[in-house]
């Protein structure tokens, strides 16, 4: 009593507290407090996946190796993704993340699949490839026959075979060419001061690579270049948001949706021919959230009829663009209740919730994408704020498609530790990871983005089964028919095998 008396005022409360509450509670039994513990770690994804000897063995490695990543100054999930990329290549989790066979990539866009390297060194340097300088600082492509007529607002035309003819230093060149073309840069902060500068860049980037990519013979050669990226990253399936742009050819002809979509269809063939380890490709048709209500509508009727003639390639519908300066869905709830309305099938995959403008308009696309039956939500990273609409996305196994490079580079979270899908992992929420636009944030493939989930959301909690789980996730919510999806479950069960046997020891 006298020496509890001595202390400052504050601890002498605390102290009183202690003291009197330990006489009324019993420390906390040890073991119940073990139990709870476990009740937790069995919550998360990959919580009662039950793991072979093998697979154990691989998880000591990787508890190891996330111990250490933790030690280092630079934690990569900490930084911004521009700045951590280099740390990240060189991390052992990394390389073993690299080789396990990852499923599905259920949320990758149609011109950001293939990096900006290849259409620098590959497809500019093809012949009649001609570019010019916008008033502000960006740059236009195009290939043609003749000298083509000259942009608005851009410089007259050069041939690239004579600027290159003409430039002192051709690196120089190529690489303010590539620079164009990307969102990559060494001083993100300064560059992208905010989410309505970033996703202004990010619009202008597209517009430059624009004339590239849809010049027919190089559209084929960007795809199977695409699905061979992926697929040397391990991953066998791929559901592709495309905008199904007219296709142009040298001599200024043009090839209409339809046939985009056809292309996107003899490509996966011929790529799944000569890779049959890959399973394959689907197409969700998509629009820029810009647009009207009368051209939703007319978009809305062509991907019914596309989604009827192509049952096989097509996956559904959605919409595409910086949520926050786009209409909501609900002022297309017209144009979007057409397929119910005739009865006609046109699986929804809404972009939602990518935003932190709470209460506005915008915010409720949660809610009404579900309310629409979408069959995922691609990001969701507003569902915390929502508890109705993740109750919804929960009880009918509606997966949240999360990506967590692009919600870092498009500015909605700083450090992946504080990324909202630590939490929906933490409940084994329906969750796929994907990356969005890995050629414009300067990664590729899923790699990467596994690594911020499993390093950055899970720390040291998530394990080989949390892994496991999200990469059955990807199979198991796309929009694959259940036969197919036992049939790439099969075929992923086999390349995991061999991932765990010759990873363990
Ligand atoms: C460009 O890519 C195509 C198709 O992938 C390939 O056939 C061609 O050899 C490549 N050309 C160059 C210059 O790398
Ligand atoms: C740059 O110029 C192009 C072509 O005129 C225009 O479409 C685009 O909106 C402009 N971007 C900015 C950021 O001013
Ligand atoms: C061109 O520029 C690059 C980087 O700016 C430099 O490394 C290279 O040495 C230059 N090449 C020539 C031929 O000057
Ligand atoms: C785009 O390319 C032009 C011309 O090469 C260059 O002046 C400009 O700095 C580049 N823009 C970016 C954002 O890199
Ligand atoms: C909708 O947009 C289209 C294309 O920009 C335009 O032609 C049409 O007039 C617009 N309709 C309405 C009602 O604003
Ligand atoms: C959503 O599904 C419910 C229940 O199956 C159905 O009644 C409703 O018409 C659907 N709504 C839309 C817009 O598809
Ligand atoms: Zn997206």
């Amino acid at each position: 009593m006298a020496v509890r008396l001595q202390r400052p005022h504050a601890a002498v409360v605390f102290g009183f507290l202690l003291c009197c509450m330990s006489r009324v509670l019993p420390t906390p039994d040890p073991r119940r407090r073990e139990a709870l513990i476990q009740q937790e770690v069995s919550m998360q994804t990959g919580g009662q996946m039950t793991l072979s000897d093998a697979e154990k063995r691989l998880d000591a490695r990787l508890f190891k190796m996330k111990q250490e990543e933790e030690q280092k100054a630079d934690f990569p999930p900490a930084l911004h993704f521009f700045k951590s990329r280099d740390i990240i290549k060189t991390s052992p989790i990394f390389s073993l993340l690299q080789k396990m066979p990852k499923g599905g990539a259920l949320h990758v866009h149609d011109f950001s699949m293939v990096d900006v390297q290849w259409l620098v060194k590959n497809v500019t340097y093809r012949p009649h490839c001609y570019m010019c300088f916008t008033d502000n600082l960006s740059i236009r492509f195009i290939f043609m026959s003749q000298w083509p007529k000259p942009l608005p607002h851009c410089s007259p035309w050069n041939l690239l075979e004579n600027l290159r003819a003409k430039v002192t230093n051709i690196t120089d060149l190529d690489n303010s060419i590539m620079a164009n073309l990307t969102l990559f840069t060494d001083d993100p902060e300064a560059a992208y001061p905010s989410q309505y500068v970033v996703w202004d860049r990010f619009e202008q980037k597209f517009q430059a690579l624009w004339g590239l990519v849809t010049y027919a013979p190089v559209f084929r050669d960007y795809y199977y270049e695409g699905l061979r990226q992926f697929y040397m990253d391990n991953v066998m399936y791929l559901e592709l948001r495309a905008l199904l742009p007219e296709l142009y050819e040298l001599d200024g002809s043009t090839h209409d949706s339809t046939w985009t979509l056809k292309t996107y269809q003899d490509v996966t063939r011929q790529f799944t021919e000569n890779y049959p380890d890959f399973y394959g490709a689907r197409i969700i048709f998509t629009v820029h959230r810009g647009v009207n209500a009368s051209v939703m509508t007319d978009v809305v009727e062509k991907a019914m009829k596309l989604q009827r003639d192509f049952p096989d390639i097509m996956a559904g519908f959605d919409l595409v663009g910086h949520e926050d300066k786009g209409r909501p869905l609900w002022y297309f709830r017209d144009a979007l209740s057409l397929p119910a309305e005739k009865g006609v099938t046109l699986p929804f995959f809404f972009h939602a919730g990518e935003t932190d403008l709470e209460g506005t308009d915008v915010d409720q696309n949660l809610l009404d994408a579900l309310l629409f039956n979408a069959s995922r939500i691609g990001h969701g990273f507003a569902l915390l704020r929502h508890p109705v609409a993740k109750d919804l996305s929960r009880k009918r196994e509606v997966a949240v498609e999360v990506c967590p490079i692009s919600n870092q580079v498009m500015k909605l979270v700083k450090d992946m530790r504080n990324h909202p899908a630590a939490a929906l992992l933490a409940e084994n929420h329906p969750v796929v990871i994907s990356s969005d636009d890995p050629a414009m944030f300067g990664s590729c493939g899923l790699s990467y983005d596994f690594y911020e989930a499993f390093v950055g959301f899970g720390g040291l909690r998530s394990h080989i089964g949390s892994l496991k789980q999200l990469v059955i996730n990807s199979i198991k919510y796309s929009s694959l028919t259940n036969a197919q999806q036992e049939k790439a479950l099969a075929l992923w069960q086999n390349s995991w095998n061999k991932f765990v046997s010759e990873n363990a020891f």
